[in-house]
């Protein structure tokens, strides 16, 4: 495929179209369209029956969308009728067209019903009379009248709107409760819901797509009209909550209001009686979501005629603008850049530091928004935010388990904090040079040895990269509800710098930190989990041994248990934040007890002169996902399910690289559902419903794994080919691959763009090996085969040396990695050696022992393979010396292998 336009329309498996809904309505436009063309040059009676019944299919899913609306679609269907392929295929083009680019959010010439689009606005059918830059939004009304009436309430819906209205919204009429749950999945456009009591609860035919979402809609046992209500308003805030929902009741309402469940609604009104102030709700609805206090003070700001005597000359851009040698700054950002600096927290600007106004509205917002108790904005990355949360919650001497592969972020936050990592490993990927997730089981393992050895009271937290750099994802409340088990208030702590935009993925948010702290709580606050409790507690009896723990499901005891959860999110790299902007998000039941050190860590990292921009940028991509998050997130869903299917089937391209799936991602022990790729066309629902609920680990669709070695590139260099040659720019390599990622930001156009490059670049490889001699051939075999086959085996974390460990004989392994740490700033107590000395095999034989003095971190794959005070191995020593990467911070060839003079040595 090189042109999405010209592609055959993509069939999904029942998962990818559950991960990305909205895309099945695209592909079933493309459907149409691809036979309209064909029909449009040849009138074969079959294809007519194939476009007949593919339209029989798109109209399933219309009646879910204001545009194009039944009237646009029966002039379609017409052209059908009356045999015009000529109408159809300019009509059907218009449409899709119009669908794709969402002209209709902006241009009210799509609505119009005549062939052409620049016709009057008067002589469109309904009244549309929004302008460009309105926001456009729809309403989802869930009514209990005939089909034949729903004409009416879209009219009388239209007949209220205001020229003074802030936003625009067409309504979309649905009779059932199933429908509504099929009209929010399906159309990101909705953005509230009315629901008139009394409407049905089924439809008449199941929706396949609703399954996955089963556990949240079961409406076969309800009796009355409230519990349906109630049960709808839940699994709409279940799937999107941030949607706005609005109750119109004609029973008693006053009592309804006193119930605590009437918090799931905006407001309730008395049937149709005030349809203005249902209106007027309806847009304040949006409104406090479209609110970004900062961000709209910043633009106030910038608009005062302020003059500055504070250090900031850029403030104002006077001495940019006016100047003879940088004003070409000025005029490459614009004069607003710089009219909205400022280095003082006066004038409503608030501070980051100490937030009383409106960052500190923006924040709560944010929290809001993603499901947390508390947000704090971060303006110089993730990086930071991890060490202000561990500076935060540990103190020195206590023990935090820790993914040895996490970004070093964390590393070095031990460092600051004085506690004491317990390195526990990742299952390796070793044929990928890369790292997994770190299995349950080993968690559950170092809490069970620490314990033994009379040390679990010092564990304070679980600290885990949810998803890895490569897309491992968690099952995140099943390992929290497990190590809560064993010791009921650890603190976890999930980097989640990938992951932020996973909430706005009704699948994906409950194997999110804060998704998974929402469905806890509300589970530890239900009978059924005390129940739980008691009946493990007399199955496993007094003292039940680690194997029978490490075997068993576990659940915590409820009374116990202090939920704390902490999450990092690097707000740039999933949604529309400027770089660095990052969040902390909190829930923790025990906050208030550690605020005042959470602030200490706030005044420890945050620099003193935030950047303004990075803070506004904050709160406006808050704002963008609440508004139209659940449909970009779906789109970067869908689009990395397309690349993944696109590279892998297409006969060139596959023949060198390959887009990795979860079975070749997560091995076998850890994917108990068996699901192997997401485009498997068979996958069962139950096996698919298993996988997103219950794997171990669960591949994150838009990070991709592209294996380059058998087109004999290693990483970087595939990556630097990537970038100068063909403008594709990627992150993280591994020796035999890179890394891609679909994102908000990205289009049919970019799959289309990077299928053509690789199609460009197999062609190529395929040309070399057929023009060049056998010599040729072999070398090309060979440099693949070292790629491919003979790789460095990964070496796990050593321990660290005695002198760095409590008791020396124990089998435990957290070590005092500050001390290792501030041992290396005395240059006595160091020596070097090179990699390559016979001395290393000499030591390595007879000691004394290797000791790493800093963290040598080689990029790829980006984790230490020695932190400060570890004992180096021939493990190590192997791996570093087939290591053929350019960049290994912490190794300085020339002078070699920093180590810590042993203790024996010193003497
Ligand atoms: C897992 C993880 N955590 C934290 C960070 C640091 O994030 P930031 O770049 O926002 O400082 C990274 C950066 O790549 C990362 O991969």
């Amino acid at each position: 495929m090189t042109d999405s336009s010209s592609c055959t329309p993509p069939t999904r498996s029942l998962i990818s179209a559950s991960l990305a809904t909205p895309a099945l309505r695209a592909d079933r436009w493309l459907a149409v369209l691809s036979l309209a063309r064909k029909w449009s040059g040849n009138n074969a009676v079959d294809i007519k029956k194939n476009l007949s019944s593919s339209l029989g299919k798109l109209d399933e899913l219309e009646k879910f969308f204001a545009y194009p609306g039944a009237q646009l679609l029966d002039r379609l269907k017409n052209c059908l009728i009356e045999d015009d392929n000529k109408a159809f295929l300019r009509l059907a083009q218009r449409i899709s067209t119009t669908i794709v680019s969402r002209k209709y959010h902006r241009d009210a010439s799509s609505w119009n019903m005549d062939d052409h689009e620049d016709e009057p606005l008067n002589r469109l059918p309904q009244a549309i009379t929004h302008l460009k830059n309105t926001p456009y939004f729809e309403v989802l009304s869930v009514v209990p009248h005939a089909p034949s009436r729903w004409p009416i309430i879209q009219e009388e819906a239209r007949g209220v709107r205001r020229p003074e209205d802030d936003f625009i919204y067409q309504p979309v009429v649905v009779g059932n409760a199933q429908d509504a749950l099929t009209g929010i999945l399906l159309n990101p456009d909705i953005s509230a819901v009315v629901l008139y009591e009394g409407f049905a609860a089924q439809n008449a035919v199941d929706n396949p797509l609703l399954a996955a979402f089963q556990s949240v809609i079961d409406f076969s046992t309800i009796e009355d009209d409230e519990t349906l209500v109630l049960q709808l308003a839940q699994a709409i805030k279940k799937i999107r909550p941030e949607m706005d929902i609005y109750l119109l009741s004609d029973r008693n309402i006053e009592t309804l209001a006193g119930k605590p469940e009437s918090r799931l609604f905006n407001r309730i009104f008395y049937q149709m009686e005030e349809p203005l102030e249902l209106h007027l709700s309806i847009l304040e609805g949006i409104r406090n979501r479209y609110r970004t206090p900062f961000f709209d003070n910043l633009k106030r700001y910038a608009q005062r005629p302020i003059a500055t005597f504070h250090a900031l000359p850029i403030a104002r851009g006077k001495s940019v603008f006016t100047s003879n040698w940088i004003s070409d700054m000025g005029e490459f950002y614009g004069p607003n850049l710089f009219l909205a600096e400022s280095s003082a927290t006066t004038g409503g600007l608030d501070s980051l530091l100490e937030p009383t106004g409106n960052i500190k509205d923006a924040q709560a917002m944010a929290a809001q928004a993603f499901g947390a108790d508390h947000a704090f904005f971060v303006t110089n990355g993730t990086s930071t935010s991890n060490k202000m949360v561990l500076q935060a919650l540990l103190a020195p001497g206590d023990i935090v388990i820790l993914d040895r592969n996490c970004h070093k972020s964390h590393h070095y936050g031990c460092v600051l904090a004085g506690a004491l990592p317990y390195y526990v490993e990742a299952f390796p990927l070793a044929e990928y040079s890369m790292y997994g997730g770190v299995p349950l089981r080993t968690i559950k393992q170092a809490l069970l040895t620490l314990k033994a050895h009379g040390d679990l009271e010092r564990v304070k937290m679980v600290d885990l990269t949810n998803c890895t750099f490569d897309g491992h994802v968690y099952d995140t409340r099943r390992v929290m509800e497990e190590c809560l088990a064993i010791k009921p208030d650890l603190i976890f702590l999930w980097d989640e710098a990938w992951f932020g935009f996973a909430h706005w993925s009704p699948l994906l948010r409950q194997r999110t930190g804060m998704g998974a702290a929402a469905a806890l709580t509300e589970a530890l606050a239900r009978p059924e989990a005390q129940k739980a409790w008691d009946e493990q507690a007399s199955t496993l009896g007094e003292n039940p041994d680690d194997e029978t723990l490490l075997n068993t499901r576990l659940v915590p005891d409820p009374r116990a248990v202090r939920l704390r959860v902490y999450q990092t999110n690097s707000v740039h790299k999933s949604m529309s934040a400027l770089r660095q902007g990052s969040i902390v998000l909190v829930r923790d039941v025990d906050f208030e007890h550690v605020e005042s050190q959470f602030h200490e860590a706030v005044f420890t990292h945050a620099s003193t002169s935030p950047n303004l921009q990075i803070i506004a940028s904050l709160d406006v991509a808050r704002r963008q996902m609440q508004l139209e998050g659940y449909g970009l997130v779906s789109n970067a869903l869908q689009i990395a399910l397309e690349i993944r299917k696109q590279v892998n089937n297409h006969p060139l391209i596959s023949k060198y690289f390959r887009v990795l799936n979860s079975a070749e991602m997560i091995p076998e022990a850890y994917r108990k559902s068996g699901l192997a790729d997401y485009n498997t066309p068979d996958i069962s629902w139950d096996q698919a419903l298993q996988s997103i609920k219950s794997d171990e680990f669960l591949l994150d669709p838009t990070r991709m794994t592209l294996s380059c070695g058998a087109a004999g590139f290693d990483g970087t260099t595939f990556k630097n080919i990537l970038a100068d040659k063909f403008n594709i720019q990627l992150n993280k390599t591994s020796r035999n691959s890179v890394l891609l990622q679909s994102n908000i930001n990205n289009t049919r156009s970019d799959i289309a763009l990077l299928i053509r490059v690789l199609v460009d670049i197999a062609t190529d490889i395929d040309k070399k090996i057929l023009d060049n001699d056998d010599g040729y051939q072999k070398s090309f075999a060979h440099k693949v085969h070292e790629l491919v086959d003979d790789l460095p085996a990964l070496p796990n974390f050593s321990c660290f040396d005695d002198q760095y460990r409590e008791q020396a004989t124990a089998t435990t392994l957290h070590g005092d990695i500050r001390r290792a740490f501030y041992d290396a700033y005395k240059e006595s107590e160091c020596e070097y050696i090179a990699l390559d000395s016979p001395e290393i095999d000499q030591r390595l034989q007879s000691g004394p022992t290797l000791v790493s003095a800093n963290f040598v971190i080689p990029y790829p794959p980006g984790f230490p393979i020695m932190v400060p005070g570890q004992v180096i191995t021939q493990g190590i020593v192997d791996f570093m010396r087939k290591l053929d990467v350019k960049e290994i911070h912490g190794f300085n060839k020339a002078l070699g292998l920093k180590l810590l003079k042993r203790v024996s040595n010193k003497t």
